[in-house]
C-alpha cells in the first residue's frame, strides 16, 4: 500500500479520489493545511504551485487537486474561482445569469498535482463535458453537482447520481485514474522515495 498526503478540507473530494485510488493500492491521508492558492486562470499552475508549497511544509509526497466549472456562455466563468463563486453567488444566481441563454454548454476540469519533491511535480488532468440544467436537481454530491448534467449520462445531474456513477465519468474520477495508472507504472520509484 502506498500512502500519499492529500491537501484538502473537502471530504467529498477525498471520498471520490479514494474510491479510485484504492484500485491501485494507494491510500490518501487527508491533511488540512492551508492550500496556498496562486492567482491564476490556469488550474495547472494553481495545482502545481499548491503542491510545491505543501511539499515545503510536510516534506513527504503530496497530492493537491484544483478543479472548477467552466461555463461557455460566461466565457469560462467561474473556472478557477468556482469555490468562491459557489460560496458568494450560489446555484440560484448562476442559473439566473444563464436565464434565456440557449448555449448551456459547460465542463468540469480537475488537475491533480503530485509533488515528490519541490522539483519533481507531475500533473494529471480530467475533463467532463456537460450542460447546465434549467433547475436545481438532486441531493447528492457537492458544489455545482445539482446543476451539472454530464453529456455522457442519461440526463440526470451529478447530484442525482451515486458516487460510483459520478466517478466513472467525472473530471475528478478521470484525473485520479490517470494518477493511479501513473503510480502503477512508477511503483518502484515511489517505494524508493516513501
Ligand atoms: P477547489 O478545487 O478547492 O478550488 O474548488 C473547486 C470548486 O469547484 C469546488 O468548491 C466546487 O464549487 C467546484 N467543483 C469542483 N469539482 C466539483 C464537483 O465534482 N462537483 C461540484 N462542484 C465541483
Amino acid at each position: 500500500m502506498i500512502r500519499l498526503y492529500f491537501v484538502t478540507n473537502n471530504k467529498h473530494k477525498v471520498a471520490e479520489a479514494q474510491k479510485i485510488l484504492s484500485k491501485y493500492s494507494v491510500e490518501l491521508e487527508p491533511i488540512d493545511i492551508k492550500k496556498v492558492e496562486l492567482q491564476s486562470e490556469s488550474l495547472e499552475d494553481i495545482a502545481r504551485y499548491a503542491a510545491i508549497e505543501a511539499y515545503k511544509i510536510i516534506a513527504k509526497p503530496v497530492v493537491v487537486e484544483d478543479s472548477g466549472l467552466f461555463i461557455d456562455a460566461l466565457n469560462g466563468f467561474p473556472g478557477p474561482y468556482s469555490s468562491y463563486v459557489y460560496k458568494t453567488l450560489g446555484l440560484k444566481r448562476i442559473l439566473k445569469l444563464l436565464e434565456g441563454e440557449e448555449n448551456r454548454r459547460a465542463r468540469f476540469i480537475a488537475v491533480v498535482a503530485l509533488a515528490l519533491s519541490c522539483e519533481d511535480v507531475y500533473l494529471f488532468k480530467g475533463v467532463v463535458e456537460g450542460v447546465i440544467a434549467h433547475e436545481i436537481r438532486g441531493g447528492k454530491g457537492f458544489g455545482f453537482d445539482p446543476i451539472f448534467i454530464p453529456i455522457e449520462g442519461d440526463g440526470r445531474t451529478f447530484a442525482e447520481m451515486n458516487s460510483e456513477e459520478k466517478n466513472i465519468i467525472s473530471h475528478r474520477g478521470r484525473a485520479f485514474e490517470a494518477l493511479g495508472r501513473w503510480i502503477s507504472a512508477n511503483r518502484d520509484k515511489l517505494i524508493y522515495i516513501l
